[in-house]
């Protein structure tokens, strides 16, 4: 069965709590369960993980090689910082997809560039908890049928 990794990077523990006008008032919680439900849906599965540290997130990523089929990563504020994590995703070579809650290209400047997209197969920005949701089935179908 297809397994998808889900990330979620520094801060996120606190969504539902954290400048909700800007995140939204789900919880990682309720998130996470709306994946897991879907990959149910879409005949796959996720493993969810959250790290607010950057050197975790990188650990993930490397046990992901021979466990997962893809990755699906909100970076948090490592997406305009971390060369490290792009790096470990361009090592692994699994299809990723970026997802951000908040519309970055509408925020402040520093939050315009991605250190992440080059390496991702696409990004989803500015839909809230259904970025989420959206990264996950544009991966599984990328996943079923990389040409399309
Ligand atoms: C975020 C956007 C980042 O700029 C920010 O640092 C986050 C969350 C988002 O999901 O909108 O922590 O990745």
């Amino acid at each position: 069965m297809l397994s998808i990794l889900v990330l979620h990077g520094p801060n996120l523990n606190l969504l539902g709590r954290r400048e909700p006008e800007v995140y939204g008032y789900q919880t990682l919680e309720d998130i996470n369960q709306i994946l897991e439900q879907q990959a149910t849906e879409l005949q796959a599965k996720v493993l969810t993980f959250q790290s607010n540290h950057e050197g975790a997130l990188i650990d993930c990523i490397h046990a992901a090689w021979d466990e997962h089929q893809g990755i699906l990563i909100n970076p948090g504020a490592f997406t305009h910082t971390s060369i490290a994590i792009r790096d470990a995703i361009a090592a692994v070579a699994l299809p990723t997809v970026e997802v951000h809650l908040s519309n970055i290209y509408q925020r402040e400047p520093f939050r315009h560039h991605s250190y992440i997209a080059p390496v991702a197969i696409g990004q989803i920005s500015g839909f809230g908890a259904e970025s989420y949701r959206l990264g996950l089935e544009a991966l599984v179908s990328h996943l079923r049928n990389p040409k399309a």
